[in-house]
């Protein structure tokens, strides 16, 4: 089976290879003897992060490590950049310097596209603004198989700012592939205006979507892109309108797990007595850890695929 060189996306990828990739990162998981990792020819793997991040760095960095690659840390604002090179000369430079693999995160939406005509190396999408973040679903879809639920036929809600999230786009795209449902939960500005896709339901009340779904995936507001466009309202009764808390849970009867990719807003759309609950099953509880636990076998999949199984 072969991989993309650059995945920008979830539509990058088909049934076929996610199944293959939750395989492998179940093997790396559980029987990681099995998987012969670098020892002679060391491929270069680097990161090049244009914007913030905790998770997906460092997992990465991780996942390169211990699959034996060399990593490199390109680290942005000691680089020549600062000096006013641009983006596309560094990423030549880096290639000549040996890099076989990059993960770039940038805050520009589709920046990654055109490298898609004549790739400098392989790319992997670490999060391109509000555009895609094919990684954290995918691991989000492996952290859910390996404790006991499977999307297909089921619904998850996700509640927060849909509409400006990377995250929930490339969840709503991997999610109904794998034959789910979705229900989109948040206040007015947080969700699109319409869907076409026919497995996708758009909602205000999030009572509504607690009630009717199998699963709980909570997002931040991401406040600067809401300042970028000029938004003046910081949604103050957030926690009250649209928070998930556990005394919410409970009113509903509602036994089901909650998700958050991260960085959490605590008190606002995710309370404390959640978090104070973490669960490793499908069952009422935290499952952030569980799914930061997670990325590290399916970015360590993700990584020999594309290393290995090229088109
Ligand atoms: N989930 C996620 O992308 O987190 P970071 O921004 O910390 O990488």
């Amino acid at each position: 089976m072969n991989f993309p060189t650059v995945l920008e996306s979830i539509n990058d990828l088909n049934v076929e290879q996610v199944k293959y990739l939750l395989n492998t990162a179940d093997g790396l998981k559980y029987n990681p003897r099995k998987y012969t990792f670098y020892e002679t020819r060391r491929p270069v793997v680097a990161t090049c992060f244009l914007e913030h991040s905790t998770r997906t760095r460092n997992s990465f960095v991780l996942a390169a490590e211990k699959l034996g690659a060399i990593y490199l840390n390109f680290d942005p604002d000691t680089s020549s950049l600062k000096k006013g090179e641009n983006i596309e000369e560094t990423f030549y430079t880096l290639k000549s310097q040996g890099v076989d693999l990059c993960i770039i995160r940038t805050p520009i939406p589709g920046e990654l596209r055109p490298l898609k005509e004549n790739p400098p190396f392989k790319i992997i999408n670490g999060g391109d603004g509000m555009h895609q973040h094919p990684t954290q679903a995918l691991l989000d879809l492996f952290t859910m198989i390996e404790t006991g639920f499977n999307p297909h036929g089921k619904t998850m809600a996700i509640i927060g700012d849909c509409e400006h999230s990377r995250v929930s786009h490339s969840l709503i795209d991997l999610i109904t592939m794998m034959g789910g449902n979705i229900i989109l939960c948040g206040p007015s500005g947080c969700l699109p205006k319409s869907t076409l896709n026919p497995n996708v339901e758009l909602c205000y009340d999030v009572e509504y979507a607690i009630n009717n779904s199998d699963l709980l995936y909570l997002l931040r507001i991401q406040k600067e892109r809401h300042k970028r466009f000029g938004a003046t309202n910081y949604f103050c009764d957030y926690p009250w309108t649209h928070g998930v808390t556990m005394e919410r849970l409970k009113k509903l009867s509602k036994n089901i797990p909650v998700y958050h990719p991260g960085p959490i807003n605590l008190g606002v759309e995710i309370g404390q007595c959640i978090i104070n609950n973490p669960t490793n099953k499908h069952e009422l509880g935290y499952m952030g850890y569980e799914q930061v636990r997670h990325s590290l076998w399916m970015r360590m999949a993700i990584i020999m695929a594309m290393l290995e199984r090229q088109i």
